[in-house]
């Protein structure tokens, strides 16, 4: 059409392959305005806050789903909520702040305020003044309350949907997934950390990176240079049945050979560094089950990590195509003494935005995203490990990936915008 550019058309994808995306999926603003739909009000879990952050009776969080501000409180009975951060007046963001405790929600704007389950409550002058003005004499507050969502809780995380229909969580991580989140978030958290990291990319470009056990060990050499994840170590995949989900996860290396890494050329000399103060990967086996990596992520941008005794929950946030936030929470349990406090805190500096073993992610995501600028004809080979998405105990597969396009285009190509 005269005067769009390429990049406004919704994505064709090649043929049902998993294997050949499309790189405009990555750029596209109409297939953006597409997943607000299909995904992010659609039939899907959305991860909020952790239960620990809504405590008590008053306690508030402001998180997102997609580009939507959304606020989650406990209410007066306890139970958690959660409605969208827009007042039902004119439209302004609610609450400007991003936690805190209150009684009620109260509009900078004309003051109308709202109770912890997002009635409205208040409106100011409804009544006039001096019998003159006001609102009609049918105006019913009951009438207008915030948009509330469906909220799930699941091992302490909080998830919010849009969708009423969403399949209840178990259901939607299927049983393999539900025991690996389960087999870390095992008894009551505390929050030891917080960063927001920018990244200059689509959200989809991080969420296929999180879901590459490839590449982990090539790009990141700090993995490879102190053995703390190589493709030779045992460990597994696991895709659930609709493809969104995946567990990454592997044991401590007794193989100490280089060999695999050398025959391949892969850059992983690790004959001459040493870490001045080795303390750092010094870790126990808290699970007893001796893994000492496991990464899960939840359909669509949820990301729960264990690398060592770093624990964190991640949030990844689509902010247009071509950038998103990746909100970092990072985890203890509440009984944790204070030596496991500092090992966790020592171990945190592996991740994050400056992370010995994740800064690499912030821009290589960057470098995709640069290369596929206006481009429509082409799509990335998405083969290793097979065609399928389906669980497997080599870790040189990209199945998960596939198992996230399986699942975007089952809400994606049946959704009618
Ligand atoms: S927009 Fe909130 S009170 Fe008017
Ligand atoms: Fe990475």
């Amino acid at each position: 059409m005269a005067g769009q550019s390429l990049n406004d058309s919704l994505v064709r994808w090649p043929s049902k392959s998993l294997t050949d995306i499309p790189y405009d999926l990555f750029t596209s603003k109409a297939q953006y305005e597409l997943e607000k739909e299909a995904i992010f009000k659609g039939p899907a879990w959305h991860y909020l806050c952790l239960r620990v952050e809504v405590l008590n009776p008053g306690d508030y969080v402001v998180s997102h789903i997609g580009e939507t501000s959304i606020i989650v409180v406990r209410n007066e009975q306890k139970i958690i909520k959660a409605m969208v951060n827009r007042c039902a007046h004119r439209g302004a963001m609610l609450c400007q702040k991003r936690r805190g405790t209150t009684r009620k929600f109260s509009c900078v704007y004309h003051a109308w305020s709202y109770d912890l389950d997002g009635n409205l409550t208040n409106v100011a002058f409804s009544k006039g003044i001096k019998n003159q003005g006001g609102m009609p004499g049918d105006f019913k507050n009951e009438d207008y309350p915030l948009r509330r969502l469906k909220i799930t809780e699941f091992c302490g995380l909080v998830f919010g949907s849009f969708d009423e229909n969403v399949p209840d969580i178990e259901t939607y991580l299927g049983p393999d997934v539900s025991a690996k989140v389960k087999r870390v978030l095992n008894r009551p958290v505390k929050v030891i950390g917080r960063n927001t990291q920018v990244l200059p990319n689509n959200w989809k470009i991080y969420m296929e990176n999180v879901k590459d056990s490839y590449h982990a060990s090539i790009l990141h050499l700090f993995f490879t240079t102190f053995r703390l994840n190589r493709l030779t170590q045992s460990g597994g995949i696991i895709v659930d049945e609709s493809g969104g989900n995946h567990v990454s996860f592997s044991v401590l290396d007794k193989d100490m050979s280089n060999k695999a890494y050398e025959e391949d050329d892969v850059r992983s000399d690790n004959s001459k560094v040493k870490l001045a103060d080795p303390n750092l990967l010094e870790g126990v086996d808290e699970f007893g089950d001796g893994i000492t990596l496991q990464i899960l992520t939840i359909f669509p941008g949820f990301v729960l990590q264990q690398v060592r005794n770093s624990l964190a929950v991640r949030q990844v946030l689509p902010k247009g195509t071509d950038r998103s936030d990746l909100v970092w929470t990072y985890i203890g349990f509440e009984d944790d003494d204070e030596e496991m406090d500092a090992r966790r805190l020592r171990q945190a500096n592996l991740v994050g935005p400056a992370g010995y073993i994740s800064m690499e992610d912030g821009v290589v995501g960057g470098f995709v995203q640069r290369a596929i600028r206006g481009v429509t004809e082409d799509h990335s080979i998405v083969k290793m490990g097979g065609e399928e998405a389906n669980s497997m105990e080599s870790r040189v597969t990209e199945s998960p990936i596939r198992g996230f396009w399986k699942k975007y285009r089952a809400l994606t190509e049946s959704f009618n915008l």
